[in-house]
């Protein structure tokens, strides 16, 4: 296929040429934007009287032709042309002839390229949001049906103080709405119109940029026109959101693939999100929720890409930007993907609220309560830390749990002590007073998914 630029140059290009320099193969999947971009440039073109009404209206006609045909599986886009931009532009060109080469007036690749991967990237941001929606209704479902499952909550990975399953859910779903939080922020920066920056110095024809950014949905026009075809920023501050839903992710994962452990044993995965060994047929293996926690490096690594590709090239354009596009399609193909697996996964799993329970009468998460119960009675509390500490210890000398513990032992070391610390201890008890707002108790977690649901309704 032609190139555009053919005019200054004398030779064919050479294969091995358009083979490297070529975007085609990953850019392709933009048509429907730089269709829709053309469009609208067309349309403002014609209004303005930079090109006849005529023209502008055959043109645009023809650019949804075009669009119907590639949607239609009528029009194959070929793989050989220089990029969507080049392949478009030359079909219009071949239907309509000289009206065809009007299309470009006032208007540059580097401008278009910057338009049509925001528009593109708006479209990912929105179906990315509904996916993390979606989680995010899952885990408060789940959430509501287990704010009575105690369980150990951990630091250092070591039984710490009791919780519920809720709350442990409901820790990710706040990180899942800050997440759905920053894809807008960045949708808001995003949504600012490039086009009209022309090559890098605009142009001189009398343009309605904010016409065109009404036409295609845009809040605002870019204020510079250096700025507008040669920053990326918006991609990489996207790559650094999806990178943190990964991290996210990742960790959720991580504690999936413990809690499937006989070790842990918390929760059982659906056979149809579980896969088989081919040599241990006791085998069921956590692989989604590896892959998932696997396929956060992709996404770091686009993150990285993008940040070393934009950091060393001088303003404007340079050839260097179009590695945006793979980094960016591959972060977003990947953090769909994995949502797409993660959430059904998470819905189907089964919840083995005994063996929670169990973990948590084991490990003394109740020590600080213990030691809460003796503050109740007047002691400081670097005194209860201790009384509890020396009863802790009483404990695993004799293989005794704090609730097992006779209350001589108790009086032993603190006279303070009555019958009603077992109450004070019991870890429904133990959970149930922490009403601070944020708390594990049945009603601080009703408060969260509440909030959590006001937040996605929006
Ligand atoms: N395929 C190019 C890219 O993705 C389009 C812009 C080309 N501009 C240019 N000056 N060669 O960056």
């Amino acid at each position: 296929m032609a190139q555009l630029w053919k005019g200054r140059f004398k030779k064919e290009l050479a294969k091995e040429t358009n083979d490297f320099n070529s975007s085609i193969k990953f850019d392709c999947r933009m048509f429907e934007e730089d269709i829709k971009g053309s469009i609208a440039h067309a349309t403002m073109l014609g209004a303005c009287g930079i090109i006849e009404k005529s023209e502008s209206e055959k043109i645009t006609a023809g650019l949804s032709e075009i669009l119907d045909d590639i949607k239609g599986g009528r029009l194959e886009i070929d793989m050989e042309a220089e990029d969507i931009h080049t392949f478009v532009e030359g079909e219009l060109t071949a239907r309509l002839g000289q009206t065809g080469k009007r299309l470009h007036t006032a208007r540059s690749r580097n401008d278009q390229v910057a338009l049509d991967i925001r528009m593109v990237l708006k479209n990912e941001i929105n179906e990315i949001s509904e996916k993390l929606k979606s989680l995010i209704t899952v885990l408060c479902e789940k959430a509501e049906q287990n704010t009575d499952t105690i369980m150990p909550g951990y630091t250092h990975l070591q039984r710490a103080q009791p919780i519920t399953f809720a709350h442990h859910l409901m820790a990710y779903c706040a990180m899942l709405c800050r997440d759905l939080d920053r894809l807008g922020d960045i949708k808001k920066r995003m949504n600012v119109l490039p086009l009209g920056s022309g090559a890098l110095a605009g142009t001189t024809y009398p343009i309605d940029r904010s016409m065109v950014a009404e036409l295609l949905g845009f809040d605002d026009i870019s204020a510079n026109s250096l700025d507008g075809v040669s920053d990326r920023d918006f991609c990489i501050e996207l790559a650094c959101a999806l990178s943190i839903i990964m991290v996210h992710l990742s960790r959720f994962s991580e504690e999936i693939i413990m809690w499937c452990s006989w070790e842990f044993k918390f929760v059982e995965l659906d056979d149809a999100f579980s896969t088989g060994s081919s040599i241990m047929p006791q085998k069921k293996n956590p692989d989604i929720a590896e892959l998932v926690r696997g396929k956060s490096g992709r996404v770091f690594g686009d993150l990285t890409a993008l940040l070393t590709v934009m950091k060393g090239i001088a303003l404007a354009y340079n050839k260097d930007m179009q590695e945006d596009k793979e980094a960016i399609f591959d972060a977003v193909d990947t953090v769909k993907m994995c949502l797409n697996a993660f959430t059904p996964m998470i819905d189907t799993m089964t919840v083995l609220k005994e063996n929670m329970r169990n973990a948590a009468s084991r490990g003394f998460i109740n020590a600080t309560d213990c030691a809460d119960y003796l503050v109740g009675k007047g002691l400081a509390f670097r005194d209860a830390y201790k009384a509890t500490g020396e009863l802790v210890a009483l404990c695993i000398d004799k293989g005794l749990t704090l609730e097992t513990l006779p209350i001589e032992e108790y009086k032993a070391v603190c006279d303070l002590f009555d019958e009603d610390v077992y109450t004070a201890i019991n870890l429904e008890k133990c959970v149930n007073d922490r009403l601070v707002p944020g708390g594990p108790s049945a009603q601080s977690v009703m408060a969260q998914i509440e909030r959590a649901r006001r937040l996605i309704a929006i």
